[in-house]
């Protein structure tokens, strides 16, 4: 199969991922595009949507998984992204390298395992490495189970784990991957990806 992969600029790209997110019910806090523009507007980042053939209608395209990955500096400045560096700071090394965090992403319930996740994932660790990033990192939580397995099978490692004082489920799960040139090499995604306007 090959993966159709569009890559956002940041205003139509925030739009577009706060669209998709409402076909996410089971996640209560959804992005707003005025929150994904503050967070991507001063840093590297890349906005990619994954689109499919709908089942019923061959003849209609629609977006089914997107990933939202961007720079995450040692000096940060918006709060969450202070506090994410501060507790990654024993686990991930910023000197002189540069860190990619993996921010937001999923896929449709009625598109999941078809592989369009780990597409988004090979393409995205792609072009960090072309942009010599050395490292993406995630947080996911205990209860996300279909992330944790995915993540798993995509290779990530365990770097961290914060415990939640009442509830494990809630308990936080850091993850990290080295983005070498044998992690690029050993991609199995065939993707085709445009540029949106
Ligand atoms: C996790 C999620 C993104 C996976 O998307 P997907 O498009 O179904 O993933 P893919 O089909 O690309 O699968 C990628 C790999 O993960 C594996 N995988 C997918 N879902 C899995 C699951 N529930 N358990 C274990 N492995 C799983 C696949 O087998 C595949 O492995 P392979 O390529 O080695 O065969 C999707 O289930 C989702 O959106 N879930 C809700 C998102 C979420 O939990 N967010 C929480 C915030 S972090």
């Amino acid at each position: 199969m090959e993966y159709l992969i569009k890559q956002y600029p940041l205003e139509t790209g925030a739009l577009e991922i706060q669209y998709i997110e409402e076909f996410f019910g089971e996640f209560p806090r959804k992005k707003t595009a005025r929150e994904i523009v503050d967070r991507l507007r001063d840093r590297e980042f890349l906005i990619l949507i994954a689109e499919a053939r709908l089942p019923d209608d061959q003849g209609m395209i629609a977006p089914v998984a997107f990933k939202v990955v961007h720079e995450l500096k040692r000096q940060e400045r918006e709060p969450k992204l202070v506090e994410l560096v501060a507790k990654l700071s024993d686990s991930v090394t910023f000197e002189d390298r540069k860190v990619l965090y993996s921010w937001i992403g999923g896929t449709r319930r009625d598109w999941r395992s078809q592989g369009h996740f780990r597409a988004l994932t090979e393409e995205s660790e792609a072009w960090a490495h072309a942009c010599g990033f050395h490292e993406v990192v995630v947080k996911t939580k205990n209860r996300f189970y279909d992330m944790r397995g995915t993540l798993d099978q995509l290779e990530f490692d365990v770097i961290k784990y914060e415990i939640h004082p009442k509830d494990n489920r809630e308990s936080k799960v850091y993850l990290s991957k080295r983005l070498t040139s044998d992690v690029v090499r050993a991609h199995t995604s065939t993707r085709t990806v445009v540029f949106a306007e």
